[in-house]
């Protein structure tokens, strides 16, 4: 079964609020996102293996350590999910960028995929799929499959506000993915929307409400 960790440092709860404020308009919630990604991104990345090398500084010889291994990518369900890249990208600017299309269907709520274009060795790197909205789940399951089907093995969901139900989704379709969130929200209403939420993420993010 995967973990879901719910990040709940203070300035993440107060940057959150911030974006949860109907009154806050696309500019700050672009900029608060990107903070909020960049701070759990700092949590996301505390087990990347850490090899140890000798260098030296200007008085001698010392050991040091650097990251070793696998390295990441960072692979954003469009729309929405472009508005965390940067903040990640500040913490790993050599991270490649992926990119899965997918909008859910008005009407049945289920997600369809109109893109996907992801970097050539993306099976060799660890993958952190991100995408600020995890409702029913539909959305970052199929992305999840899709990456899967490119031959990741280690790939991490990570989320502004997640619902119950579509962290039990998540689960139950990709247990071996740990899912990192801001928020626990309550429930989903009628129309599949989080509640408390935050709105459409998309639609805050680039001003097309
Ligand atoms: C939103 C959000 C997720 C999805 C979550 O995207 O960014 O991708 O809904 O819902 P789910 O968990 O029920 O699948 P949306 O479909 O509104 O597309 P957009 O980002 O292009 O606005
Ligand atoms: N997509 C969003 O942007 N917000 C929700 O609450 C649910 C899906």
């Amino acid at each position: 079964m995967s973990t879901l960790h719910v990040i709940d440092h203070p300035l993440i709860a107060h940057k959150l609020s911030i974006m949860r404020n109907k009154k806050t308009g696309s500019k700050d919630f672009r900029e608060l996102l990107n903070e909020i990604a960049m701070l759990m991104g700092y949590e996301l990345t505390r087990d990347l293996p850490l090899e140890e090398i000798t260098i030296e500084t200007p008085l001698q010889k010392t050991k040091a350590y650097t990251i070793s291994g696998k390295k990441l990518a960072i692979v954003p369900i469009l729309r929405a999910g472009i508005g965390m890249v940067d903040g990640l990208l500040d913490l790993v600017p050599v991270a490649k960028v992926g990119h899965i299309g997918l909008y859910r269907d008005p009407e049945t709520h289920l997600p369809v995929t109109y893109y996907c274009k992801l970097p050539a060795d993306i099976d060799q790197r660890i993958v952190i799929l991100v995408d600020p909205m995890l409702a029913t789940g539909g959305s970052a399951s199929d992305a999840l499959t899709k990456l899967k089907e490119h031959g990741c093995t280690h790939i991490k969901f990570m989320c502004l506000v997640a619902a119950p139900e579509g962290v039990a989704k998540v689960q139950a379709d990709h247990p071996d993915v740990d899912i990192f969130t801001a928020a626990l929200d309550e429930k989903l209403n009628d129309h599949a929307y989080i509640v408390p939420g935050l709105g459409d993420a998309g639609d805050r993010i680039f001003g097309t409400i």
